[in-house]
């Protein structure tokens, strides 16, 4: 069976057949239409969302396939208790493949070992977030044209950002690529993280609390909102939500072709002044997301 739980299930030759599937149906719509004809997808969603829930049932009807499922726990059984391997195991039975999200880190990996039928991991806590990487990895092909000798800022919540986790790993792979990791003490790069895919890869990395120090050395900012709902209390969440705002002043300091990315939802930490700048594409990035997840469902649904 396959599954999409780690972007690292995925070889770089995989994502490259991924992104040229996009392509190609960003260029010919009309010959993918049909192709998820009686197949359906159920969204699973134990957590909020707009974008990434929208993205995979707008992906499905594109291919002519049918949507159903959830987008809130409390409407779903495990408000009574059930656990996510029966829910998994029943709902493998009404459609051909799911994506899920959940609160809890490893949900969709078990959810995995009991389904019928593969499982996408459309995010799991603070852990992974790989159809977000997806995503973002489109928009990097399009926007600079390549993933090798490229310096990339995260800025925000390293720690809570699981979309951050997920994307260091997959440009871990890319030769020439360096991290600058922006963030506040307390949300830094979890180690684990840091040490599979830089450390222990050799891959150099800068490692700061200030963006203005470096904004100039960067070819992609990759923003982060500071993930509330992961906080243990709301003191620390209200000291660090406003750590770092990027404002058209501060884009001054950056390149001409630096683009600037984010998962979104956007809280305070873009200024909406920087939304008409050429370099900001994260408005675009939505819409390569409904692509690559096209891409993966013809994937995991192995449809010709
Ligand atoms: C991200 C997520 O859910 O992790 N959103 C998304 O899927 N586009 C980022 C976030 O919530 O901050």
């Amino acid at each position: 069976m396959n599954h999409l739980i780690d972007i690292m299930d995925l070889s770089v030759e995989e994502i490259d057949e991924l992104i040229a599937t996009a392509r190609d149906i960003i260029a010919n719509p009309e010959k993918y239409q049909e192709k998820c004809r009686y197949k359906k997808l159920a969204t699973l969603f134990f957590e909020p969302s707009t974008r990434t829930r929208l993205s995979f049932e707008a992906a499905m009807m594109e291919l002519g396939g049918k949507v159903l499922g959830f987008s809130d726990a409390g409407s779903s059984s495990s408000s009574k208790g059930e656990s996510v391997s029966d829910t998994v195991a029943v709902v493998s039975g009404y459609a051909d493949i799911i994506a899920m999200r959940h609160p809890k880190e490893g949900a969709p990996m078990v959810a995995s070992m009991k389904s019928g039928v593969p499982i996408i991991n459309a995010g799991d806590g603070g852990h992974n977030h790989p159809t977000q990487t997806l995503a973002d990895l489109l928009t990097i092909k399009m926007e600079k044209g390549h993933f090798d000798n490229l310096t990339i800022g995260f800025c925000g919540d390293l720690k809570f950002g699981r979309t951050v986790h997920s994307l260091v790993a997959a440009m871990s792979r890319y030769p020439g690529v360096k991290f600058v990791l922006i963030s506040p003490d307390e949300l830094k790069l979890p180690s684990y993280v840091k040490n599979t895919y830089i450390k222990d890869k050799n891959i150099p990395y800068v490692q700061t609390n200030s963006l203005d120090d470096v904004i100039g050395e960067l070819d992609i900012l990759y923003m982060t909102r500071v993930q509330k709902e992961r906080f243990f209390n709301e003191e620390d969440y209200l000291r660090l939500k406003d750590s770092y705002i990027l404002t058209a002043d501060k884009m001054k300091n950056a390149s001409d072709d630096m683009i600037v990315m984010h998962p979104l939802p956007r809280v305070n930490e873009i200024s909406t002044d920087i939304d008409s700048d050429k370099r900001a594409c994260y408005f675009r990035q939505t819409k390569y997301g409904k692509y690559m997840r096209m891409a993966l469902i013809l994937k995991l649904l192995e449809v010709d």
